[in-house]
C-alpha cells in the first residue's frame, strides 16, 4: 500500500480569527503540484487493472460472451462474469431501506438499462483489459426498450426524495383558481442529466484476508463502509476507506455505486489489488442521473397581485427496478405564499439506470418550472416580475406553517437587483438590443434550498508542544472542506491555523457524516466546534483548579482561548500557554470528542432554508436563435460564511449549472434503442468559460443562530435554483417566446420572427 499523507500541507500562518477569512485551499499546493492523490492515483504493488464491459442494449439479456477470446489475450488475467463472480453475503437486489439502492453486480444475465455492467476484464495493464473487453463481443436477446414516460403506465410513488410524501396540500386550489382575476397554466419539460464529475467513479481495492482497504471517492464513507460490510459479510471495522480528495461528487458519490463494488469483487476474484475506473461513456447509466420531468403549473393571481392558488404537478421517470423519484414539486412548498397550494408527483418506469440525487435534487428541476410559471403569472397580472416575487414570497413556510428567515430574501432581491441594474427594465419583451443588433433580455429567479443537517463526530487533541489535532472523517469534493473545516477547528481550539494538524478523509476517523444536501459544513463544522470547545473546557478546568496557575479560580466561564493561550476574561494580563498547563499537569496530550446534529426542538418550530435572488442577461441572435448568457448576478443569504472565497466559488459553480440547465445540458436518448447518443463530454454540452462571460455571486449578511450553534446554512446547491429560471425568463424577455422545454435551443425560438 502506498503511504497515505493524512495530514495536509500547513496553511499560511495567521493570527486571530480564521472563520470569515477568504483563506486559500489548504491542499491547494498539493493539488497544483500533482501530489494530491485521487483514488485512481494509487498503484499498490502487484495491482491489476479492471475494465467494465457494459451493455449496448437497454433491455433483454446477455446471451453469450466470448470469454475464451478475452482470456487468450496477452496480459488478461481473468474475466469476471455471472459464472465466476465471488459470492456475496447479500443479494444486490435486496433493499432493506429506502437509502439502499439495488446494484448491478453480475447477479444474472438480465439487462435493465444501457451501459449496465455485464462483465469485468482484469489484466496486467489497462490496455490489455480494454482490449479484452472488446474481445468479449457480447450477443444479446434484446427486447423493445421503454424509453419515454409516454410509453408506459404511470403510478403515484409511495415516496419522493426516498422518504417524503408524494403529495402535499394546503387550502383548495380549484376555488383559489376560480377566485383569481388572472391565471396561467403551463407545462415545462426538463431532460435527463447525467453525472459527470471530472473524476469518474474509481476504486483501488486491496484485500488482506477478510480485511479490505479501498481508495475511492465518497461523499459518505461510513454509509459506504456499512454497504460493503453488508454485501461482503465482513465487519465494518475491517474496511478502511480512503477518500481524501474527490474530483467532484454532486450527489453521484453519496452512495456506493455498482462499479465500485465490482472493483472490490474483481480484487477478491484474482487475489490481488485491483484498480477500476469507470470510463467517461460508462458514466451514462450505472452511477445515477437527474431524471427527465414534465411539470404542469397552474397559478391564480388576485387584483392586488397576490397568489390565490399554486398547483404544481410533476411527472417523472425512474428505473424499472428501483425507486428514486425526483422531488421536483417540493420547490413549490417553501417559497411563495398562497392560501392554496398543491404539489403532486407521478412516475413512470422506463429502461434506464436508477436516477439519483444530483446537485439540488428536486429544487433544480422544480424551481426552473416554478420560476418560469411565476414569471408567466407576473406577466398575466401586468406586474414587474421582481415586484411580483417580492410581494409574494412567504414569511411562513406555506405547507408546514413554520416561520422562516425569508426576510433575508428581501435583502437578496435588493442587493442583486441594484448590482445588476434592473431598474428601467422595460416590462414588455423584445425591447432591448445591443450595438450588434442582438436581442437583449433580463430575467430574475428566486433561489431557495433547505438548510439541512446530518450527524457527525469529531475528536480534538491538544499536544504538549503547543500544536493541536482535529480529526474528522469529512469529505472534500473540491468544495473546500479541508480549508473551511480547518478554519472552524483552529478557532474552536484557540490555535493559530499553522500549528493545527487537520486530519480528514478516511473512514477510521470519527464519522464526519454525509457531504450532501449542502449540509456538510454545518454538520461537520458544528461537530468540530463542539470537540474544540470540549477540549478547551478540559484544559481550562486543569488551569483554573491549579493554585500554581495565574488563572487559578477564574472558572471555566471566565477563561478565553486564543493563540495557544488561556486568558482570564476579566483581566487579560493574567494568562497561561496551553504548553505550560499541560506540562504542569504532566500530560503529553489532552483530547475530547464533539458532535454535530440538528436541534430537533428548534426544527419543530422553525423552517430552515437558505435564500437568494439571481438576475440574468441573455443575448439572442434574432436570425439564428443562438442564445448566450452574458451576465449573471446573484445575492444569497446562507447564514454565517466560514470562507468567502470557497463560498463564492460554490455559488458561482451552482449558477453556472443553472445556465447549463437552461441552455446546455441534455442527455439525448435514442428512442429506438434506449441508448444515450451523446455519452461523452464533447456532445453532452456543459458551459465553458465562453458560455458565461460574467458571473457574480454576492452574499448578504445573515445571522441565524436557530439553525445551529455556528449559524451555518450551506451553499453547495442553492446556486442552481434561481439561476436556471432567471436565464429562461431572460430568454422570454429578449424574444417574447416562453421557454417550456429545457435546454432552450435555437429551434425553440424559430417562431420569434
Ligand atoms: Mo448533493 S445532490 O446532496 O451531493
Amino acid at each position: 500500500m502506498v503511504d497515505f499523507p493524512i495530514s495536509q500541507a500547513p496553511a499560511h500562518q495567521r493570527h486571530g480569527s480564521n472563520i470569515g477569512q477568504p483563506m486559500t485551499r489548504r491542499e491547494g499546493v498539493l493539488k497544483v503540484t500533482g501530489r494530491a492523490t485521487y483514488a485512481a492515483d494509487n498503484n499498490p504493488d502487484g495491482m491489476l487493472h479492471a475494465v467494465l464491459a457494459v451493455s449496448s442494449i437497454a433491455r433483454g439479456r446477455v446471451a453469450a460472451l466470448d470469454i475464451a477470446a478475452a482470456k487468450a489475450h496477452p496480459g488478461v488475467v481473468d474475466v469476471m462474469t455471472t459464472a465466476n463472480r465471488p459470492k456475496l453475503a447479500m443479494d444486490p437486489d435486496a433493499k432493506e431501506s429506502p437509502f439502499m439502492f439495488r446494484l448491478d453486480l453480475l447477479q444474472n444475465e438480465n439487462v435493465r438499462y444501457a451501459n449496465q455492467p455485464i462483465a469485468v476484464v482484469i489484466a496486467e495493464t489497462i490496455e490489455a483489459a480494454t482490449e479484452g473487453v472488446a474481445l468479449l463481443a457480447p450477443r444479446y436477446e434484446a427486447e423493445l426498450a421503454r424509453t419515454s414516460m409516454d410509453d408506459v403506465e404511470s403510478f403515484v410513488p409511495k415516496a419522493i426524495r426516498l422518504v417524503s410524501p408524494p403529495e402535499a396540500r394546503v387550502g383548495d386550489v380549484e376555488s383559489g383558481l376560480d377566485q383569481a382575476s388572472a391565471r396561467i397554466e403551463a407545462t415545462y419539460e426538463t431532460p435527463g442529466q447525467y453525472h459527470n464529475p471530472m473524476e469518474p467513479h474509481s476504486i483501488v481495492a486491496a484485500w488482506d484476508g477478510d480485511r479490505l482497504t479501498i481508495d475511492t471517492p465518497s461523499q459518505g464513507m461510513i454509509m459506504a463502509q456499512g454497504r460493503i460490510a453488508g454485501l461482503f459479510g465482513i465487519p465494518p471495522e475491517n474496511i478502511l476507506i480512503r477518500s481524501p480528495y474527490l474530483g467532484g461528487g454532486f450527489g453521484s458519490k453519496g452512495l456506493l455505486s455498482g462499479p465500485q463494488v465490482l472493483g472490490i469483487l474483481a480484487a477478491q476474484l484474482v487475489g490481488r489489488p485491483v484498480k477500476l475506473v469507470v470510463r467517461r461513456e460508462q458514466m451514462f447509466g450505472p452511477v445515477g442521473h437527474r431524471p427527465a420531468t414534465r411539470q404542469t403549473l397552474r397559478i391564480g393571481v388576485d387584483g392586488e397581485g397576490h397568489l390565490t392558488a399554486l398547483d404544481h404537478h410533476v411527472k417523472t421517470v425512474t428505473s424499472t427496478f428501483d425507486d428514486f423519484i425526483e422531488p421536483a414539486g417540493e420547490a413549490s412548498h417553501t417559497l411563495y405564499a398562497s392560501p392554496a397550494i398543491s404539489t403532486t408527483h407521478e412516475a413512470a418506469r422506463i429502461d434506464i439506470g436508477t436516477p439519483l440525487f444530483m446537485r439540488a435534487p428536486g429544487e433544480a428541476s422544480g424551481s426552473i418550472a416554478l420560476e418560469c410559471a411565476i414569471d408567466e403569472a407576473a406577466k398575466a397580472a401586468g406586474m414587474d416580475p421582481l415586484v411580483f416575487r417580492m410581494i409574494n414570497y412567504a414569511e411562513v413556510e406555506p405547507i408546514s406553517g413554520k416561520p422562516f428567515s425569508s426576510k433575508a430574501l428581501r435583502a437578496c432581491y435588493a442587493r442583486a437587483a441594484e448590482r445588476f441594474g434592473w431598474e428601467g427594465r422595460p416590462l414588455a419583451p423584445r425591447q432591448m438590443r445591443d450595438d450588434a443588433g442582438l436581442l437583449v433580455g433580463w430575467g430574475v429567479g428566486t433561489a431557495t434550498f433547505p438548510a439541512v443537517m446530518f450527524e457527525a463526530q469529531a475528536r480534538a487533541t491538544l499536544r504538549d508542544d503547543g500544536t493541536g489535532i482535529m480529526e474528522i472523517g469529512a469529505h472534500d469534493m473540491g468544495q473546500g472542506a479541508w480549508t473551511a473545516l480547518a478554519q472552524i477547528a483552529a478557532d474552536s481550539l484557540g490555535l493559530d491555523i499553522g500549528v493545527l494538524d487537520f486530519r480528514s478523509g478516511t473512514s477510521d476517523l470519527p464519522d464526519g457524516g454525509i457531504a450532501g444536501g449542502s449540509g456538510h459544513t454545518a454538520t461537520a463544522g458544528n461537530a468540530i466546534n463542539s470537540a474544540g470547545e470540549a477540549v478547551i473546557a478540559k484544559l481550562a478546568e486543569l488551569a483554573t483548579s491549579d493554585e500554581q496557575s495565574p488563572l487559578f479560580g477564574a472558572g471555566n466561564a471566565g477563561v478565553v482561548a486564543r493563540g495557544g493561550r488561556l486568558y482570564r476574561r476579566d483581566d487579560e494580563s493574567r494568562s497561561e500557554s496551553y504548553v505550560d498547563v499541560l506540562a504542569r499537569a504532566g500530560l503529553s496530550k489532552l483530547d475530547a470528542e464533539g458532535k454535530g446534529a440538528a436541534d430537533a426542538a428548534s426544527r419543530n418550530v422553525y423552517a430552515m432554508h437558505a435564500h437568494g435572488a439571481v438576475f440574468a442577461e441573455v443575448k439572442v441572435d434574432p436570425d439564428l436563435g443562438q442564445i448566450r448568457a452574458t451576465r449573471l448576478v446573484g445575492a444569497f443569504a446562507a447564514g454565517r460564511i466560514i470562507n468567502p472565497r470557497m463560498v463564492e466559488s460554490q455559488l458561482i459553480g451552482g449558477m453556472i449549472w443553472g445556465v447549463s440547465f437552461a441552455l446546455h445540458e441534455h442527455a439525448a436518448m435514442d428512442r429506438r434503442t434506449g441508448r444515450i447518443m451523446n455519452a461523452n463530454l464533447a456532445e453532452y454540452h456543459v458551459p465553458v468559460n465562453a458560455d458565461v462571460p460574467s458571473v457574480e455571486a454576492l452574499t448578504v449578511y445573515e445571522k441565524d443562530t436557530l439553525v445551529n450553534p455556528l449559524g451555518i446554512k450551506g451553499v453547495g446547491e442553492i446556486g442552481i435554483t434561481g439561476s436556471a429560471g432567471a436565464v429562461a425568463n431572460a430568454v422570454w424577455h429578449a424574444t417574447g417566446i416562453r421557454p417550456r422545454r429545457f435546454p432552450v435551443l435555437p429551434d425553440d425560438l424559430l417562431a420569434m420572427n
